[in-house]
């Protein structure tokens, strides 16, 4: 499922490329008609677990290229996505490195009005704007987002990240599209990462572990004590021997 699909060109691709049961989802209603093998429904992307016509289906992909930051709650949308995975399933988020608006943003600024880098990167403000060359009946609310926002918009949405990418161009490439590689060496690119839903702990799971008596042994016979000092130091200098670690030595603890 692709997510916020546009024209549905990638979508159709996938399926050329061999992808069954695929379908692209968008808000537009500008929708082009479908490749063989392709659906393309109108619909949004904020709970795609809600949509009835979505109702019952999963998908061992869902893709969200260039189009999480239109959710008004992207974890929302991911937690909702991450419903309709299959067990080996995973979600691909693309977006454009964040450095690169506020590289852009800041260049646009001039004189005394002029803003920095980190200025305009932690302008994270939503904006509505239109875009006529694709459907002027849809406003579209952007979210600027940093790159904590990003990881930790994963992490709410109880996701891990298994890998994250950097496109560049090949050598090749970047002598046939020289203009490309200029604008990637100014401003970079985008920023791809794989997703997966993090494995749910049951209290079951947990109950082993913290209901283990913990053992204290001792190498060396106790100390004498005087009367009123706490043995917890002891403990745990008692423990670490017992997993083997050495307790830390003044100096290396320094
Ligand atoms: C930047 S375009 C990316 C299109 C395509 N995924 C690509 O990478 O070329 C963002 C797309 O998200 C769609 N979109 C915006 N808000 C949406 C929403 N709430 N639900 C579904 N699609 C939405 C827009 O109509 C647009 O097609």
């Amino acid at each position: 499922m692709d997510a916020g699909c546009g024209n549905g060109a990638k979508i159709s691709q996938l399926a050329e490329e061999g992808a069954s049961a695929a379908i692209g989802v968008d808000i537009s209603a500008h929708l082009p008609p479908p490749c063989p093998g392709v659906e393309l429904l109108q619909a949004d992307l904020s709970d795609l677990a809600a949509m009835p016509e979505l109702s019952g289906r999963s998908f061992d992909r869902i893709l969200f290229l260039q189009s999480i930051g239109y959710a008004p709650d992207g974890a929302a949308a991911l937690r909702s996505a991450k419903q309709m995975l299959t067990p080996d399933g995973v979600i691909i988020v693309t977006r454009t490195q964040p450095v690169r608006y506020a590289v852009e943003r800041a260049e646009q600024t001039r004189g005394a009005e002029r803003n920095y880098v980190g200025e305009e990167y932690f302008s994270t403000e939503a904006f509505p704007y239109r875009h006529a060359a694709w459907d002027e009946g849809v406003t579209l609310m952007k979210k600027p987002y940093t790159m904590s926002d990003l990881l930790n918009m994963f992490s709410a949405a109880g996701l891990w990240l298994e890998a994250t990418v950097e496109p560049q161009l090949s050598v090749e490439q970047a002598l046939r599209y020289p203009q490309k590689q200029a604008a990637l060496n100014r401003h970079l690119g985008i920023l791809l990462f794989r997703l997966r839903p993090l494995p749910t702990v049951t209290s079951s799971d947990m109950e082993p572990a913290s209901l283990r008596p913990v053992r204290i042994r001792r190498n060396s016979p106790p100390r004498r004590r005087g009367p009123g000092v706490s043995g917890a130091p002891d403990q745990l200098i008692g423990s670490a021997r017992s997993t083997g670690q050495a307790a830390p030595s003044k100096a290396s603890a320094a």
